[in-house]
């Protein structure tokens, strides 16, 4: 088969990123746009690919592909995708809020289609790892804590272009809870005394396992980790690039973990699905991502009406897809 005819939409970090990944499997990008020609004149030295003005000047019956790596307010790119019936890659978060995510839709998924979301910590061997382990086994309960600084990108601080920061930082740590854990039943936030930078929310899972998860924009330095309780010793993700460890006085990781570029393995699974038109590959399709911007949307209620929020509020929404 021939490979599939690929575009990338946004040439900023992500965009950059994606192209050198389909650099590595040797995937050509064919047309690539950004708002700012000189991004995308770099993005297309990548490839010797064509810089477009527009979307429309695009010849759209060429392409099988679209990698989506704009702010996440600006997803017209996808909308255009679908209607042509083409495979769509979209960074994380979906978008500003679950009832802007299902209009991208007008209300109906492509089946035939790979529609992949960037939640890249999926592809982690670490997480796959304890997928494994706690298949059988009960947790008790959970801590997770996503502490950064505010990302430095023009539209990161207004809420009308990003979401937000839980929209487009805290989402990370909701998707691997729900990846490892299972679906949301429940979820109580507090803000900080400092504002909303600084989140602490507490989570009910389904299958009545119970976590908190602090989130802070406010920090200068990141610290990443999700701790799984078990009825043994606890299961320990650490850093950015949740290194796996079994306990928390024991300081370096499991042997035989090894950095890897997990926006790789990501771009790799979703060529593969696109390639084989078998979408298992893809550990985060459209309808799961969709499940984890229900759950930072109820966060951001819980927030707002001091309450706790159940995500069968969300029924509706759950039900349209
Ligand atoms: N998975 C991760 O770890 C991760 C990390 C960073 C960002 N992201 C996500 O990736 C997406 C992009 O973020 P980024 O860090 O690359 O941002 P960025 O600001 O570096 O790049 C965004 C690019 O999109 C361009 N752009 C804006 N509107 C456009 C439009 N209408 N059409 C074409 N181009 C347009 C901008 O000019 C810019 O070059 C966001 O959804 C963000 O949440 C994911």
């Amino acid at each position: 088969m021939l490979k599939p005819a690929i575009a990338i939409v946004g040439c900023g970090r992500m965009g950059l990123i994606r192209a050198q990944a389909l650099k590595c499997v040797s995937h050509r990008v064919r047309y690539v746009f950004d708002v700012d020609s000189n991004r995308a004149s770099q993005v297309a030295g990548i490839h010797n690919s064509r810089a477009v003005a527009s979307l429309a000047e695009m010849n759209w019956s060429e392409l099988d592909a679209v990698f989506v790596c704009t702010p996440p307010n600006d997803r017209a790119a996808v909308e255009i995708a679908i209607g042509l019936d083409k495979h769509v890659f979209i960074e994380k978060p979906i978008h500003l809020s679950a009832r802007h995510s299902l209009s991208l839709l007008g209300m109906t998924l492509p089946r035939n289609r790979i529609f992949a979301v960037g939640y890249m910590n999926r592809y982690r061997s670490s997480i796959e790892d304890v997928r494994n382990r706690i298949e059988s086994m009960p947790i008790l309960g959970f801590q997770a804590h996503w502490i950064c600084k505010p990302y430095m990108v023009p539209w990161w601080a207004d809420p009308s272009k990003s979401g937000g920061p839980l929209n487009e930082q805290a989402t990370h740590m909701v998707d691997l809870i729900r990846y490892l854990l299972g679906e949301v039943y429940q979820v109580t936030a507090i803000q900080g005394m400092s504002g909303p930078g600084t989140v602490s929310i507490m989570l009910r899972m389904q299958s009545g396992c119970i976590g908190t998860f602090v989130y802070s924009c406010s920090a200068t330095e990141k610290d990443i980790g999700l701790r799984l309780f078990t009825q043994h010793t606890p299961i320990v993700l650490s850093g950015w690039d949740f290194y796996l460890s079994d306990a928390p006085w024991q300081t370096s990781p499991i042997q035989g973990q090894s950095s890897e570029d997990v926006f790789l393995s990501e771009t790799k699974s979703f060529l593969d699905a696109v390639e084989s038109g078998d979408a298992q590959a893809v550990r985060s399709p459209f309808a799961d991502a969709f499940k984890t911007q229900v759950v930072v949307d109820c966060i951001r209620n819980s927030l707002r009406l001091g309450t706790h929020v159940t995500v069968e509020a969300y029924r509706e929404e759950l039900d349209a897809l």
